[in-house]
């Protein structure tokens, strides 16, 4: 038999094709496709040319022929077969194999979320005060002057508003006397007493805003809880035994806490409450913090919202939330809070 015989150069082109075959990247339905039509199609496909070559192949070596192109038929047939069924079971699949009742593949466990411990801490004040039989007030971030300032017994031009370094919304004019964000929760006292009669006992937690210089203790925003009980015979006793009630419920009972006169336009007396932070590293082992404002409400304020001074006394107060936080988890610093740093916000 000489080399260039049909046979011998079918029986090469076979080989050939096998290896292209084997060669073959079908990762696709557009590239299994053109494998088809390269190897298998009906006109032109490679393996179906081969098998048109046959009548040159002579009759003694037919048989052996035949055989080999039918299994690098099957050779083809075959690798297209695993290919496509790879390719429907993969996400590339059409919409209509998806099954949307099974359970989602996620690459990781999926890590609930928690509550921002700013509003955990609400949350316990706000518990702490519904179990001594307050109610919950809310009031508006942005508000008048009335109600942020005059109301509260600041008059106009007194000094003490520059206490609080405010944001205008609307500067105050001739005909104008300011819009703000509310620099305290305060204002909410004078809504409610403009609803109610007394008895009244309520508290009012909320966010408020102070142009302020930033520091580890100080941020532009941060949230207040204010308190309010208007009643016969309120006494400045009840007020310390209230707060005193509420620091050992919140800190425990072993909680240091100190009263020292204030003032505030809107009470008379005034005091704050500073509640020791045990830090061992300080000198003397630790340092007050200044946690709230308080006092008796001012004859003037429950006068502006119609309420006889006469017979009815109150206390009010206002307490940062970001500051019982940070004594009650130890974070020292006020800006944690607003970063939401997600290593710091898991640890709550
Ligand atoms: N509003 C005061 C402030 O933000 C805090 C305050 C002091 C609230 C005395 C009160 C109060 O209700 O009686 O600085």
């Amino acid at each position: 038999m000489s080399t260039d015989s049909p046979a011998i150069s079918l029986d090469a082109q076979i080989t050939a094709v096998s290896a292209e075959i084997d060669a073959a990247t079908l990762t696709n339905a557009e590239e299994a496709e053109a494998f088809r039509i390269r190897f298998l199609g009906r006109k032109s496909g490679a393996v179906t040319d081969l098998f048109g070559r046959m009548k040159e192949v002579p009759g003694d070596q037919r048989k052996e022929m035949g055989q080999r192109l039918n299994s690098l038929k099957q050779q083809a047939q075959t690798r297209l077969d695993t290919a496509q069924n790879e390719l429907a079971g993969s996400p590339k699949s059409t919409a209509s194999d998806i099954d949307l009742t099974l359970p989602g593949r996620v690459p990781a466990p999926l890590e609930p979320g928690t509550l921002h411990v700013l509003t955990q801490t609400l949350h316990t004040i706000q518990n702490i005060f519904q179990g001594f039989g307050f109610s919950v007030a809310y009031g508006p971030e942005i508000e008048d002057d009335w109600y942020n300032f005059t109301a509260l017994n600041f008059p106009p031009e007194h000094p003490a508003r520059d206490m609080q370094d405010t944001f205008f919304i609307e500067s105050p004019s001739a005909d104008n006397p300011g819009v703000v964000l509310r620099t305290h929760t305060s204002p909410v006292q004078i809504r409610v007493m403009e609803h109610e009669k007394p008895p009244i006992r309520v508290i009012a937690p909320g966010r408020v805003f102070r142009n302020e210089a930033i520091s580890y203790k100080s941020y532009c925003l941060f949230h207040q809880v204010e308190g309010l009980v208007v009643d016969e015979g309120v006494t400045f006793a009840d007020l310390k035994a209230m707060l005193h009630a509420f620091a050992q419920a919140f800190y425990g009972d072993d909680v240091r806490m100190r009263f020292r006169p204030s003032y505030f336009p809107f009470t008379e007396p005034s005091a704050e409450v500073d509640i020791w932070w045990v830090d061992e590293s300080l000198p003397g082992g630790g340092r007050w913090m200044e946690v709230l404002g308080c006092g008796m409400v001012d004859p003037n304020v429950l006068e502006n919202v119609g309420i006889d001074s006469e017979r009815y006394t109150g206390y009010a107060f206002g307490m940062g939330v970001e500051r019982q936080a940070m004594l009650r988890h130890d974070i020292p610093d006020i800006r944690l809070f607003y970063e939401n740093d997600v290593r710091f916000l898991r640890q709550f």
